[in-house]
């Protein structure tokens, strides 16, 4: 496979995506604008994929991270699963091409329609995370004189080291069933006419930077299944989730080989397939925020840059104080100072970076904030009644619009 320069770099002073010129995708289609590079996608798919090739797994895209169809068929078409969390997300890896066999169901709260479709279009398993859902899954499986396949979400009680937001493993968060009642819950399973009890799984939380939260999780995961293959179950799928981080700031994340040089030994000779719900590490660094210069303005002793994109389009900063690099579109020489660079939603929260050292950019310049390509899009709202931002696939020198900005009449489809 032939690779172009990959994502970003600058060549005479002009930032890239493959062979296209920010600048001048943010001229023909406007700002805010989300653009992807498809290159990079496979790369960071390709190089995961490498690393376990020794050990029966998939890897099962999360699409929460970015649900865009076309970015989302990129995986598809190289062989990636999908974990899902809701009918949409379910709906849209349908439409992505994702075959039903290599898609798992995760989430606390699941409903009886969600488990209804996802049993219809014969999904490989759902993540249970209480015996509630359990025996809810077993009612709808019943009903459509079915057995529904399923992998109990296990709370590790394994420390990530994360954000609070977004750090999922311990004992004191909602997410699966506590370790000491595992066995309980797969007795149980296992005792319900339509339930299948295919897997485990557990996810600690996300953008981890170290190797070792994830070596920790998959021993007690492979204890958990000697435990219970002694009773007789005999467990076929450990699923360990997303999680791996990626660079926003000085973070060293580890790299999925050397994730994989602590697992694979581990994971010989057992009849086991290894799954992995990865989101962020697969599409974070493959797409910027393209962003335009409104007004600059003094206040107090601080210079704010005020741009056209804002917390709408990029919550992460604004929910989580989340770092993301600016570069410039065209860069200039000259004498770099402290600058906010602030977003036009009427909150003091709408911010993308805060005392960051940058060469004042004037009106009408273009701005790339990096990394965006995870939980941008995907989260971005119409707060403030402004259209959602378009979206770009770039494909060395070909680019696609993967999505159509918002115009002022969505802003009040099916609204009276
Ligand atoms: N599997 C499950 C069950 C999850 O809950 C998540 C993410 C993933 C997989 C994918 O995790 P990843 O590989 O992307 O870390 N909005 C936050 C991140 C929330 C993550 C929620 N769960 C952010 O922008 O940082």
């Amino acid at each position: 496979m032939v690779y172009y320069p990959i994502m970003f770099h600058v060549r005479n002073r002009s930032l890239y995506v493959e062979r296209v010129p920010v600048g001048k995708l943010a001229g023909l289609c406007g700002t805010p604008l989300y653009i992807y590079s498809q290159a990079q996608l496979l790369r960071n798919f390709n190089e995961f994929e490498r690393a376990f090739k020794d050990v029966p797994h998939v890897i099962c895209y999360a699409l929460k991270a970015n649900s865009n169809l076309s970015v989302a068929r990129t995986f598809s078409q190289a062989g990636a699963g999908a974990d899902i969390v809701s009918a949409g997300e379910l709906y849209r890896a349908a439409l992505a091409g994702f075959p039903p066999e290599k898609i798992v169901f995760s989430g606390v709260g699941k409903t009886a329609d969600e488990m209804r479709y996802a049993l219809d279009s014969g999904i490989l398993m759902f993540n249970v995370e209480s015996m509630e859902e359990l025996a809810a899954l077993n009612r709808v499986a019943r009903s459509l004189g079915r057995k529904a396949p399923v992998a109990i979400r296990v709370n590790p009680d394994v420390e990530a080291g994360s954000h609070r937001h977004i750090s999922t493993g311990t004992a004191e968060n909602k997410f699966g069933i506590q370790k000491r009642s595992i066995l309980e819950a797969y007795r149980t399973a296992r005792s319900l006419g339509h339930i299948e009890v295919l897997g485990i799984q557990a996810h600690i939380g996300s953008q981890i930077t170290s190797a070792r939260p994830f070596l920790a999780l998959l021993l007690v995961l492979l204890r958990l299944v000697d435990e219970l293959s002694r009773e007789g179950i005999r467990l076929r799928v450990v699923d360990v989730g997303g999680g791996i981080g990626i660079t926003y700031h000085r973070e060293s994340p580890p790299s999925p080989s050397e994730i994989a040089r602590s697992f694979i030994p581990l994971l010989r000779g057992r009849n086991l397939k290894l799954l992995f719900e990865p989101g962020r590490f697969l599409v974070g660094n493959a797409g910027i925020l393209a962003t335009r210069v409104l007004y600059r303005k003094h206040s107090g002793r601080k210079r704010f840059v005020i741009v056209d994109a804002a917390m709408n389009d990029l919550a992460r900063p604004a929910l989580y104080d989340a770092y993301h690099r600016i570069t410039p579109a065209r860069s200039r020489p000259g004498r770099r100072e402290a600058v906010d660079v602030v977003g036009p939603v009427c909150e003091s929260g709408d911010y993308f970076a805060r005392g960051r050292k940058m060469v004042l950019p004037g009106p009408g310049e273009v701005l790339a904030i990096e990394n965006a390509g995870a939980y941008g899009f995907a989260m971005s709202s119409q707060y403030n009644s402004r259209p959602r931002a378009a979206e770009i696939l770039v494909n060395g020198r070909r680019w696609d619009v993967v999505r159509e900005r918002e115009t002022l009449k969505d802003l009040v489809h099916g609204e009276k």
